[in-house]
This record gives structure tokens, sequence and C-alpha cells, in this order.
């Protein structure tokens, strides 16, 4: 499974690197608006911070303008993938972009059925949000279990991944429901190697230790 940070700040993009925990990067039109930088210049800055996939998200909504600029975006490097909303428009810019060669993610799905055209559409990545479902008292999780099984009885070929990661738990859930890729902020990411047990362990391993050496 892979882990994409969602998150449009390179200060944190870079320390994630640095550990080996950055297989690729999600952005939003909330994340980038977050950073106060234009589009075009974080994007470009990301994709030179990683070689894996880098999600930039169109702001358009009618598919000829989608297309245009989707284009744009794919132009800033050859890791980019042009993220589009699960709307018609959405989709039909999908089926242009995956007859340019340009790879997409299509993103605020919450359905099973949702996630089914977008891989008739081509993408290649669906994003349900897990969380986003969870917090209306949905099982977010179970969205992707559901996609998960569709997709290989249907044999399609589109990457799931799990959006809305909220948590570690969150994260070892999706593995365990057979996501392809997970996006979560850094924070999160950062979070999972630790355990409150594991640092007490630690800490009586060092007092004992130093305490033979008197
Ligand atoms: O980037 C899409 C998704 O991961 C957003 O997550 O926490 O805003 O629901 P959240």
């Amino acid at each position: 499974m892979d882990f994409f940070a969602d998150t449009a700040e390179v200060s944190e993009l870079r320390q994630l690197a640095g550990l080996g925990l950055l297989d690729g990067v999600t952005t939003n039109p909330s994340l980038i608006a977050k950073s106060g930088r234009k589009m075009a210049e974080v994007i470009a800055e990301i994709c030179a911070i990683t070689s894996g996939p880098v999600s930039a998200e169109v702001v358009s909504t009618a598919t000829e303008a989608v297309v245009a600029e989707g284009k744009a975006l794919a132009a800033i490097a050859p890791n980019v993938v042009v993220k589009v909303p699960l709307t018609e428009d959405g989709l039909a810019a999908c089926r242009a972009f995956v007859a340019s060669g340009i790879k997409v993610n299509v993103t605020l799905c919450f359905s099973l059925v949702q996630a089914i055209v977008a891989a008739k559409s081509g993408a290649s990545y669906i994003s349900p949000f897990v969380g986003r479902l969870d917090d209306i008292n949905l099982d977010g999780m179970r969205l992707i279990r559901d996609i998960r099984e569709a997709y290989d009885v249907q044999r399609y070929t589109t990457k799931i991944l799990a959006a809305s990661m909220r948590s570690a738990n969150h994260m070892g859930e999706a593995a365990k429901a057979g996501a392809d890729a997970v996006t979560a902020p850094a924070a999160v990411l950062r979070g999972l190697t630790r355990h409150p047990l594991t640092d007490a362990g630690l800490a009586k391993f060092m007092s004992d230790w130093t305490a033979a050496q008197r």
C-alpha cells in the first residue's frame, strides 16, 4: 500500500521524504488555498521533491474548462495526476485526459456506484473519502471494502486511493480493506510509528541499562 501525503506544505513533504514515508502527494483546492501560494508554483515544487504521483485538482467545473485546466496542470511535470470531481463533467474530462495519455484521480467519491463509473471512465485512481462518511455516521471503511470487491470481480485496474484518512487506525483498516494507497495529513503519517508502550518500554530499557553501568 502506497503512502501519499495530503498536503501542499513543502516543508512537511521534505520531512516525510527524508523518513521514507512519501510515495506520492495529493492536494486539493482547500490545501492549496491554505498554503497561500499559486497552484502551478506549488505543484512544480512538490514534483521536484517526489517522483511519485502528485495529484493536482482542477477548480473548473464544466468539461471544456476542466480539460483545458487539467492539460495545463499535466504540463507542469510528468508525475502530475490531474484530479477531477466525480461529476458528469468531471468524468467526461477524465475520458478526454485518458485519450491524451494523462493520468486522472477522480475525487469526492462517496458510493460504490460512483467508484464503478469512475473506473469505466478510465481513472487511474478513485478517491473515496472515508473520514467524511464517518463524519455523518456512515461506515467509510465499508466503502473501501465494497469497492475492492467490485473492482476485483470486474477486473477494473483503477487504484483505490483511500482519502480523508484521519488517524493511524484508519490507515491500518484501509490496508486490511485492500486499498492500493492511502492519503493522509503529514501529522497522521508521522504518527504511524508511535505507541505509548514503545515509548515506556524504551525508557525502561534505557534506565535499566544506565543503572547497570554504575
Ligand atoms: O484531499 C482529500 C481528502 O483527503 C480530504 O480529507 O480530512 O478534509 O476530509 P478531509
